[in-house]
C-alpha cells in the first residue's frame, strides 16, 4: 500500500483530499496543529471522520516543529507528500504577517527538505491564485508575471514556488505546485465568502460586499479540486528540472452578487447587503486558465456554482441543524 503524507488534514481541502485518498486505496498520514484561526470544532469533526478509516493515522503536530516532523519520516516510509497545511486567508495576513511567514515559508521549507532527504517520489503543494496579485490580464495563465503579490499571504505562496524550483533544480526533487482558485463546498472554511454569506442569511445579519459589490471570483467546487490533486499525484513532472505549476480552478469569473442570488434561492432568505469600499490586499477578479492542467492530466471541472452552492447550503443546514 502506498503512503501519502498529507498536511492540513483537519483543514478543508486536506480533509477532503485525505478522505478520497483513503477511499482510493492509499494509506494516509495526516498532520495538523488544529490552530484556532477558525472554529476548531469543524477541524475536530473532520478529523473524527478520517479516523474511522483503518489506514489513516493523524498527528497533532506543528509543521514548524522540525524534530517531530523528522520523527514521522524516520518511523514511516512516505511515498508522496501533499502539503496543504498553511496559515490561510488573505485578510488576516494584514494583521498577522509574521505568522504567515513562519507557517507558510518556514513550515514549507521544513516539509520540502524532508521530501528531499527521505527521497519522496513527488512533492505536491498548495499555492494560490493570490500569487497573481496586481496582474490584470485575465484569465490568469501560469506564464503570467507574478511579481506583484498584493498580500503577505500571496507573497508566501510565491516564495513556496521559488523554493520548490530550487529544490527541483538542485536535488532533482519532483515538485508540483497547484494554484487553487477560491475553493468552496461542504465542510468549507468559515472565513470564506459563501460560508459567511450563508451564515448571515440564516441569522438575518448584513452581508458585507467589498468594492461596492463589484468583485468576481473563480469559485471552484471541492470535488473538482480533489480530482485535480489526485490527478497530479502520479504525474511526475517529466522535464528538467522536474518542476511544474498548475492553475486549478473552475475557469469561470462569477460576480459575487450572482452568487448571492443563488444563495438566496438555496436558503429561501433575502440578503441585506452592506456595500463597502475595496479592502487592502484584495484582488478585484480571479479567473483561471486551466489549459495546462487539462493537457497534463485531463483536468475538467464539472461543478457549476448553480449546482455547487445549493450542495454547500444543504451541508450547512445539516451541520448546524437548521430546519
Ligand atoms: N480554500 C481556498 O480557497 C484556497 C485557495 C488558495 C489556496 N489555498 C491553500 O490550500 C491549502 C488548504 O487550504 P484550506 O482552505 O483547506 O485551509 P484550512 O485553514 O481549512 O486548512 C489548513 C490547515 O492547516 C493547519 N495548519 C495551519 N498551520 C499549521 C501548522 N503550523 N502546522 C500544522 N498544521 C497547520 C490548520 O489547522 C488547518 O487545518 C492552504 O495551503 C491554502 O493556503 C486554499
Amino acid at each position: 500500500m502506498e503512503v501519502v503524507l498529507v498536511t492540513g488534514t483537519a483543514g478543508f481541502i486536506g480533509f477532503h483530499t485525505a478522505k478520497v485518498l483513503l477511499e482510493s486505496g492509499y494509506a494516509v498520514i495526516g498532520i495538523d496543529n488544529f490552530c484556532d484561526y477558525y472554529d476548531v470544532r469543524l477541524k475536530e469533526d473532520r478529523h473524527r471522520i478520517l479516523e474511522q478509516y483503518p489506514h489513516y493515522t493523524g498527528h497533532r503536530i506543528d509543521i514548524c516543529d522540525a524534530s517531530r516532523m523528522e520523527a514521522i519520516f524516520e518511523e514511516n516510509s512516505v511515498d508522496y507528500i501533499i502539503h496543504l497545511a498553511a496559515q490561510a486567508g488573505v485578510r488576516y495576513s494584514l494583521e498577522k504577517p509574521t505568522l504567515y511567514i513562519q507557517t507558510n515559508a518556514l513550515g514549507f521549507g521544513i516539509l520540502i527538505d524532508l521530501a528531499r532527504r527521505y527521497a519522496v517520489k513527488h512533492f505536491i503543494y498548495a499555492s494560490s491564485s493570490s500569487v497573481y496579485g496586481a496582474n490584470t490580464r485575465i484569465p490568469f495563465k501560469e506564464t503570467d508575471c507574478v511579481e506583484e503579490p498584493l498580500s503577505v499571504y500571496g507573497a508566501t505562496k510565491k516564495a513556496n514556488e521559488l523554493i520548490a524550483y530550487s529544490y527541483s533544480h538542485l536535488f532533482q526533487l519532483p515538485t508540483t505546485g497547484l494554484r487553487f482558485f477560491t475553493v468552496y463546498g461542504p465542510f468549507g472554511r468559515p472565513d470564506m465568502a459563501f460560508f459567511k454569506f450563508t451564515k448571515a442569511l440564516f441569522e438575518g445579519t448584513p452581508i458585507d460586499l467589498y468594492n461596492n459589490g463589484d468583485m468576481r471570483r473563480d469559485f471552484t467546487y471541492i470535488d473538482d479540486i480533489v480530482t485535480g490533486i489526485l490527478g497530479v499525484l502520479k504525474s511526475i513532472p517529466d522535464k528538467e528540472p522536474p518542476y511544474v505549476i498548475y492553475n486549478i480552478g473552475n475557469t469561470i469569473c462569477v460576480p459575487l452578487e450572482q452568487c448571492i442570488d443563488i444563495l438566496e434561492r438555496a436558503t429561501g432568505k433575502k440578503a441585506n447587503i452592506r456595500y463597502l469600499p475595496m479592502q487592502d490586499g484584495d484582488m478585484y477578479a480571479t479567473y483561471s486558465d486551466i489549459t495546462a492542467l487539462h493537457n497534463a492530466v485531463g483536468y475538467t471541472p464539472t461543478t457549476s456554482v448553480e449546482e455547487g452552492i445549493p450542495r454547500f447550503v444543504d451541508w450547512y443546514k445539516e451541520y448546524y441543524k437548521i430546519a
